[in-house]
C-alpha cells in the first residue's frame, strides 16, 4: 500500500467536507497520465476520506478507465453493444425510462436503498467511480455512510453478539427488498446467495465496520426472522444522520468511494421526471471480505 510522509502534504489542494467523510480535491487534470506520486497520494486520500470529489473534470471513457485502473483491476460489467462486446467499460448511470425519458421510475432504481456495491458477489468492490455528465438543476445528491464510526459506535453486548456472526447477501434479496422485479431462475442460479462477514475488518486500514445493506438477507446459523430482525436494527444504526455525508454534485466531478468502509444510496430529491441525471461508471474489484 501507498504511503505518504507523515505531514500529509498531498501534492494537490484537498479539502474535507464533512466529519464522517468526503473530501474535494481541485486543481488536477486527469485527462493527463497520473504520475505515481499523485496516484499513491490519491489512494491515501481515499483511505483517509473514504469518498473523494474530483472537481472539475471532463473526461471521455478512456480517460476515466485509465484513472480507474490505477486504483486495481477494473470490474467487468457485462456489457453489450451493438458489436456484442464485453468488458470492463465506462457505464451509464441514469434515470431514464425505457423510453429514453427521465422518469420518476427509471429501469433500475436499486440504488436509492443503502447498499455497498457487489456485496452479492464472493468478491465485492473496492471502488466506485462516478463522473458527472447531466445533472439536474439540484437535488439527486449521493448519501455515504461512515461504517467504521458505526461499528465504532455499537455498545460492547452488540460488538460482542455480531462479532462471529455472518450474513447471506443476494441479488434475490436485492430484487425483494428494494421492490424491483423479482429475481428469475436464471439470475438466481448466475447469482447464487453468498456469505460475508457482518464486521468485516478493512484490508488496508485493519479497522473494524459493519457490513450490511440491502442485498444482505438472512444471518447464518440463526433463525430467519430473529436474523432479519437484527439485520434490520443493525442497517437503521449504521445509516443514522451522523454517520452520512450527503454529495452534492458539481458539474464535472469524479466521484470516488471505497465500498469497504461505506454504505451509499442516490436520493430522488429532485424532478426526476423532468430532468436527465447522467453518470459515467466504472469499478475497481475488491477482496473477499475477512
Ligand atoms: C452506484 C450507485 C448512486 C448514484 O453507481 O453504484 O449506487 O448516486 N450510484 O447514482
Ligand atoms: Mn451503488
Amino acid at each position: 500500500m501507498a504511503e505518504l510522509a507523515h505531514d500529509h502534504s498531498y501534492p494537490f489542494a484537498l479539502n474535507r467536507l464533512s466529519k464522517p467523510a468526503g473530501a474535494e480535491i481541485c486543481g488536477l487534470d486527469l485527462t493527463k497520465p497520473l504520475d505515481d506520486v499523485t496516484r499513491d497520494a490519491l489512494i491515501i486520500a481515499l483511505l483517509e476520506n473514504h469518498v473523494l470529489a474530483i472537481r472539475d473534470q471532463d473526461l471521455t471513457s478512456d480517460q476515466q478507465m485509465a484513472v480507474t485502473a490505477c486504483f486495481g483491476k477494473p470490474e467487468t460489467h457485462v456489457f453489450h453493444d451493438a458489436t456484442g462486446s464485453k468488458g470492463p467499460k465506462v457505464h451509464t448511470v441514469n434515470n431514464l425510462d425505457r423510453d429514453g425519458k427521465p422518469s420518476r421510475r427509471p429501469m433500475t432504481f436499486g440504488s436509492f436503498f443503502w447498499h455497498t456495491d457487489k456485496s452479492y458477489h464472493e468478491i465485492p468492490s473496492f471502488a466506485t467511480f462516478l463522473h458527472a455528465r447531466e445533472l439536474p438543476p439540484e437535488g439527486g445528491d449521493t448519501e455515504f455512510a461512515n461504517m467504521y464510526l458505526a461499528y465504532d459506535a455499537l455498545d460492547n453486548e452488540m460488538k460482542e453478539k455480531i462479532s462471529d456472526l455472518r450474513a447471506f447477501h443476494s441479488w434475490e434479496a436485492n430484487r425483494r427488498n428494494t421492490g424491483n422485479d423479482p429475481a428469475t431462475e436464471e439470475e438466481k442460479k448466475v447469482r447464487p446467495p453468498v456469505v460475508h462477514p457482518i464486521v468485516r475488518t478493512h484490508p488496508d486500514t485493519g479497522l473494524k465496520t459493519i457490513y450490511v445493506g440491502i442485498h444482505t438477507d438472512s444471518i447464518e446459523g440463526m433463525d430467519r426472522e430473529e436474523g432479519v430482525d437484527l439485520l434490520k436494527q443493525l442497517y437503521r444504526h449504521a445509516t443514522q444522520r451522523q454517520f452520512v455525508y450527503t454529495h452534492q454534485w458539481k458539474p464535472g466531478d469524479l466521484v470516488i468511494w471505497d465500498n469497504r468502509c461505506l454504505l451509499h444510496r442516490v436520493l430522488g430529491n429532485y424532478e426526476m421526471d423532468k430532468h436527465r441525471r447522467i453518470l459515467h461508471r466504472s469499478v475497481v474489484i475488491g477482496t473477499k471480505p475477512e
